[in-house]
């Protein structure tokens, strides 16, 4: 990484390139994980719970207190603008709910950064002729209502607001009463306005970057992801009595099922991976055959014809398990997206702009989901990886450096300046900085 990029900032650093404060992002990125703050240093806010509320209204009192236009959709997406041209905005973005117990950088990182892009700019003085916005869009995780990445999906079209609305919780409470319930059901409606360009900066959440040395991760696309819930109905019986032979057990067809996910994966080969995350068995009790099961699977491929492939073997395994136990299986889908690929002028202006900057790139799909790909449908879309120490994610232990997230912010604040017609004028290392117009 180099010198220039790890100076200190929110101002034109040595030679006239305008850098993000690092420090104040970090302190933001603290301060937000202290709202359902877990044990090991992680969070745990779940869609639209009382956590997340806390989460948006730190979040929304640092954009008004910036002075931004503060917009919250139907759907609880909230978009803070800053500017006053009538064109499109360029937006930046993320999420921050998370699962239950996750870290303190999935999702909030790219809406913190963009807010620290915009903070600069005031600093600085610096209007870009676009307006730039930044969002956070409602219960991208889909640990808590599925799908996921559903307030980007709502927002951008791909699903109508009152079906999204009417999606329950295992709980039972709908998206909008809890939406109404925490007081984030807006007035500005979705779909939203469709932005002039959308850029996410994010951690990598895998051990890609880390592995390969490499500071800025150029997002090529979003692999392709499905998940649906698979119900197993056996036969309660007696674990002492019940001879092998005789058993319709539920416990053991989901047993075999998440072997399957497993072996199918690895038969496919890299990138196809599939998991079993959630699994619950009934009576749940040591000595009773469990005569209910009720399991998650999530495959998801870069590949489509791959992907369905892989669902089309995990059906016919469905039916042969059945068969043979004597059990019902029911699948239900939960989410299902083809993969994405992001434009790729904006990919290309992500990896000139990061190498510029003095950083080594590499250009790879994202494994995980992200409210870019859903954004991909109505506008030019890119995204900006940080790495993630030791690949771990979904975790309270996900840690990315400050020095890796300051340089991923800088590279958004200078893609978006691009983007938004400014020339930020940044110098090759080694050579004479130009200046950000004004
Ligand atoms: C969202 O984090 C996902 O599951 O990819
Ligand atoms: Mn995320
Ligand atoms: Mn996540």
């Amino acid at each position: 990484m180099s010198e220039k990029m790890t100076a200190a900032a929110g101002s034109v650093g040595n030679g006239g390139v305008l850098h993000i404060d690092g420090a104040r992002l970090h302190a933001r990125l603290e301060a937000l994980a202290e709202e359902g703050a877990t044990e090991g240093g992680g969070c745990g806010r779940l869609a639209l719970t009382d956590e997340d509320r806390a989460g948006r209204d730190l979040v929304v009192t640092w954009m008004q207190d910036l002075g931004l236009d503060v917009h919250v959709d139907a759907m609880g997406n909230v978009v803070a603008r800053y500017g006053d041209s009538d064109l499109a905005p360029v937006m930046m973005g993320s999420h921050i709910d998370t699962v239950a117990r996750g870290g303190r950088y999935d999702g909030n990182l790219g809406v913190l950064a963009g807010l620290e892009v915009i903070e600069t700019l005031i600093a600085a003085h610096v209007k870009p002729q676009r307006s730039l916005a930044v969002a956070f869009f409602t219960n991208e995780e889909g640990a808590r209502f599925a799908p996921d990445m559903l307030g980007s999906l709502t927002y951008v079209g791909g699903l109508p607001l009152e079906e999204a609305l009417d999606i329950t919780c295992s709980g039972g409470a709908s998206v909008g009463a809890e939406l109404r319930r925490i007081g984030y059901a807006g007035p500005h409606p979705c779909p939203g306005p469709v932005p002039h360009a959308y850029v996410e900066l994010h951690i990598e959440q895998g051990p890609v970057l880390e592995a390969a040395g490499t500071d800025i991760g150029v997002v090529e696309g979003v692999q392709g992801i499905s998940w649906q819930e698979l119900v197993v109905e056996g036969q309660a019986n007696h674990a002492g009595t019940t001879p092998m032979a005789m058993r319709h057990d539920a416990g053991y067809a989901a047993a075999a099922l998440a072997a399957f996910v497993r072996e199918l994966a690895l038969e496919l080969g890299p990138p196809q991976v599939g998991t079993v995350g959630s699994l619950n068995l009934h009576p749940d009790l040591v000595n009773v055959v469990a005569s209910q099961a009720r399991l998650t699977v999530d495959l998801r491929n870069t590949d489509e014809a791959v992907l369905r492939h892989a669902e089309d073997r995990l059906a016919t395994y469905v039916e042969a398990l059945a068969e043979r136990e004597g059990v019902r299986i029911s699948s239900r889908p939960l989410a299902r997206f083809a993969p994405v690929t992001f434009d790729p002028g904006i990919v290309g202006l992500v990896e000139e702009t990061a190498r510029r900057m003095g950083h080594t790139t590499l250009r790879l799909p994202s494994g995980a989901g992200h409210d870019a790909q859903m954004l991909a449908r109505v506008c030019p879309s890119g995204m900006v990886f940080v790495p993630s120490v030791a690949g771990i994610s979904h975790n309270p232990a996900e840690y990315t450096s400050p020095g890796a997230i300051t340089a991923g912010a800088d590279v958004l604040l200078h893609v978006v300046l691009a983007l938004a017609g400014e020339d930020s004028s940044i110098d090759t290392p080694g050579h004479a900085s130009g200046q950000v117009s004004r």
